[in-house]
């Protein structure tokens, strides 16, 4: 054994490299798993290597300030400074080539819009409450006017680690915004003080009968549970995956979001690409009329857009009927989500401009645009891009990864893996233990009062008070030089309806405001 040793310790360290090469590439040659690295022994690894941090040299060190997908470095910049309160501005003028194909311009006033020494935005300049009250056509029991125009978009307890629920939750209520559930249910987490906008899909988490179905009972028990539930959203599709239904991998699934979803631990958990509780347009419009009488909240459907038939029928019922959805949410293809195939996240369902100008124009022609409260969302989370898409007749924007980004996230594109480095897309404790919710609920409070900021001075540049006002003509999408530019309303051919505004004074005390318990 002594000699062995001694054998051992007589061999030098060049030697035990040679060793360990030796049989690194024995064992690939040996093997069929990877062709390259029996194909190529030892020095295939350095490609899986390479590849394995490729995306992360080229995030840091390779691309461009506004060349990364989905948010460029300037975005995610603008999102972080926002969210920290730190200087947001930039210097010596735009990197943007503004000379870009799709390029947007807002037409500003020779003078802007002057607020007087009482007006709200003088005392509070972030006090941006949307200009349509939900329910309010319809005669709701429990109409909701959103206190902030922006807002957090569905994402789930479960996709999302409670830090993250917790820190978005509670930071809603310092925004006075509210904060949409998401498909998982109603957890603890999103029980923080915030407006809540409970969201729900074919799975029907949280309000799951025992047949996998819709349970009216459930419903109606934790609306009266839960005061702070302003809205309820139907879910028929998302941006990242329409007709794809959702994807909780079972990694991700623990034993409190197996509880809240009514489902097993660790067991991925499919939802079915179509509802049980209707199977078309009319059974839609009475389940949502049902579910509107039974809790007395604005009901809504959130959608991806494609195919237009479906909506004119729905629009039809609605003229038909006097009766119809609160609001409507608009995903753009561009939307994100916790995990999707690529086919669908690339190619399924139309970018947001696109979907939305189709589906107003429709509603519009009908005579329906007064009767609902529009909410868009797919990357409108910056200031500009959100005036663009009030000009096309938004009404709110919702946001999930800027939202994300305000309390930390970084961008990795692990959502789907329970990786996520920053602890805001993961179950994994360890990974979510860096997460203080009294710190981040305060970043993104911060993101969205300087979002709120820059929108009203960008609407006050526009000759507006609140951007409500802004019209199609407003906006214009650079198609070449600026003879050939066309403002919106020539490039998606509607002009969207005047939406009834007598000044911001008469939002400081509607009686259905958000944001107040
Ligand atoms: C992690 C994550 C989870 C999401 N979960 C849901 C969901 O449960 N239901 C849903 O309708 N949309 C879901 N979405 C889509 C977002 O609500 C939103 O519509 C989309 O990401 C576009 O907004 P954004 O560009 O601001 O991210 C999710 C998105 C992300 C990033």
């Amino acid at each position: 054994m002594d000699t062995f040793l001694s054998l051992l310790s007589s061999i030098s360290w060049w030697l035990w490299i040679i060793i360990a090469l030796i049989i690194i590439a024995l064992r690939d040659v040996l093997q069929k798993n990877h062709t390259i690295s029996h194909n190529y022994p030892i020095v295939g690894h350095v490609r899986y290597l390479f590849e394995s941090v490729g995306p992360e040299i080229r995030q840091y060190f390779v691309a461009n300030n506004r060349e990364e997908l989905p948010f460029n470095r300037i975005e995610r910049g603008w999102i972080y400074a926002s969210a920290k309160k730190e200087n947001n501005y930039e210097g010596f003028g735009t990197d943007r080539d503004i000379y870009a194909h799709q390029h947007i311009f807002i037409n500003n006033a020779m003078m802007p819009y002057q607020a007087t020494k009482d007006h709200p935005n003088a005392i509070d300049k972030t006090f941006l409450p949307c200009a349509k009250v939900m329910g309010e056509f319809n005669q709701r029991k429990r109409p909701f006017r959103p206190k902030s125009v922006i807002n957090v978009s569905a994402m789930s307890f479960g996709s999302l680690s409670a830090k993250a629920v917790e820190s978005l939750n509670k930071g809603v209520k310092m925004a006075g915004a509210y904060h949409n559930t998401g498909e998982g249910g109603l957890s603890p987490y999103h029980s923080n003080g915030g407006d809540v906008v409970f969201h729900f899909g074919t799975g029907y988490f949280g309000v799951r009968a025992d047949d996998g179905g819709f349970s009216m009972e459930k419903m109606v028990k934790l609306v009266q549970e839960n005061p702070f539930i302003r809205a309820i959203e139907v879910k028929l599709s998302q941006g990242a995956k329409p007709g794809k239904g959702g994807v909780l991998p079972g990694a991700k699934i623990t034993p409190e979001i197996a509880k809240i979803r009514g489902v097993e631990v660790g067991k991925t958990v499919l939802s079915p690409p179509n509802h049980k509780a209707f199977s078309n347009v009319t059974e839609l419009m009475i389940f949502i009329e049902q579910i509107a009488e039974a809790t007395g909240l604005p009901v809504g459907i959130k959608a991806a857009i494609g195919k237009l038939d479906q909506w004119e029928e729905l629009a039809d019922i609605m003229v038909k009927t006097g009766k119809g959805p609160d609001f409507i949410s608009v995903d753009g293809g561009e939307g994100g989500t916790g995990a999707a195939p690529p086919s669908f996240a690339d190619h399924v369902s139309l970018p947001w401009v696109y979907g939305f100008g189709d589906l107003y124009k429709l509603f519009k022609d009908k005579g329906l645009s007064e009767r609902i409260v529009f909410i868009g969302s797919g990357k409108l989370g910056f200031p500009a891009k959100a005036a663009m898409a009030f000009a096309m007749g938004a009404d709110c924007i919702n946001v999930a990864r800027e939202a994300m980004m305000s309390i930390g996230c970084i961008q990795a594109q692990v959502c789907h893996t329970n990786k996520c480095p920053s602890g805001v897309a993961t179950q994994s404790k360890w990974l979510q233990s860096g997460i203080d919710p009294t710190l981040k609920s305060v970043r993104l409070a911060q993101y969205f009062k300087t979002f709120r900021k820059e929108f009203i001075e960008i609407t006050h540049a526009a000759g507006y008070e609140h951007p409500c006002q802004f019209t199609m003509s407003d906006i214009e999408v650079n198609v070449d030089d600026h003879n050939l530019s066309k403002d919106l309303s020539r490039t998606y051919n509607y002009n969207k309806t005047k939406v009834p505004f007598n000044g911001m004074e008469e939002f400081v005390n509607c009686k259905h405001l958000g944001g107040q318990n």
